[in-house]
């Protein structure tokens, strides 16, 4: 795994950022992401889980999207978004808070902490999903090991866990137009955006240095997840994994 000396100040990053955080994905990904997240709550409810964890929730975009799809009736779904950047959250509780005028028998609690240390039993979890923040605690971060571990840690043995992330497309061709654009456009578009040029020009450098699917796939399956399925989206620069606890 890629690993370096000094992490990137991911926390006060997105404290910086979690005003425009929304505005600047959607341009980002032309408005796919929304897309992208649908595609993969979909595959998460697939297996009808009980208790739900979106680990890295930030604004909240896929625990909503997964309480919109989800069915309530029964025993229903217990959704939890957890993230340590308790102004990413803020924003969370705004958009939950104008969710549940509408739906108001879901069930969705923010909760703040680092993902090297839940606060959460051994195997609570019968799902969990992660949309664009396992690069977060994966890349080049000292205490990716400890992460995953985590991560194994609170979910029940065959659990499913869903991970959509950005990704190095296969394609010669588009890895060249992918470079270009999160070399040279991304970073400064982020930045102009958000006033913040040094966090995107990491948030570029990230993805376009981030892994393929197949590298992806084996660093979660030496963390204790066996891959189920895989697909590409987006001609490539977008991967949605489905692994199991084994
Ligand atoms: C790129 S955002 C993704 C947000 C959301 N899941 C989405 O689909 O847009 C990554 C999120 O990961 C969170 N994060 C990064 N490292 C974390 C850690 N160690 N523990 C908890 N949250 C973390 C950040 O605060 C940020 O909100």
């Amino acid at each position: 795994m890629k690993e370096e000396q000094k992490d990137f100040p991911l926390h006060s990053f997105y404290g910086d950022i979690h005003a425009s955080y929304d505005r600047v994905n959607r341009i980002f990904t032309f408005g796919r992401d929304r897309a992208w997240r649908k595609h993969a709550s979909i595959e998460l409810l697939k297996s009808r889980p009980h208790r739900v964890l979106d680990l890295c929730t930030g604004t909240g975009d896929f625990v909503l999207e997964l309480a919109r799809r989800a069915d309530h009736s029964d025993k229903g779904i217990m959704l939890t978004g957890f993230d340590f950047s308790s102004d990413m959250l803020k924003v969370a509780r705004k958009k939950q808070k104008e969710f549940q005028k509408r739906h108001r028998q879901a069930e969705i609690h923010f909760i703040e902490g680092d993902a090297g240390e839940m606060p959460f039993e051994d195997g609570y979890f019968d799902s969990m999903g992660i949309t664009f923040g396992i690069r977060n605690l994966v890349y080049k971060n000292s205490r990716a090991s400890r992460h995953l571990a985590e991560m194994n840690r609170v979910m029940r043995t065959g659990g499913e866990l869903v991970v959509l992330e950005s990704s190095k497309p296969a394609s010669p061709l588009w890895r060249i137009f992918n470079g270009f654009y999160l070399r040279f456009i991304l970073p400064y578009l982020g930045g102009l955006i958000s006033g913040n040029l040094k966090a995107y020009r990491y948030l570029a450098s990230s993805s376009k240095n981030y892994y393929t699917r197949e590298e992806m796939g084996e660093i979660l399956e030496q963390a204790g997840f066996e891959l189920i399925r895989s697909r590409s989206l987006f001609l490539g620069s977008v991967m949605l994994l489905v692994l199991q606890k084994s």
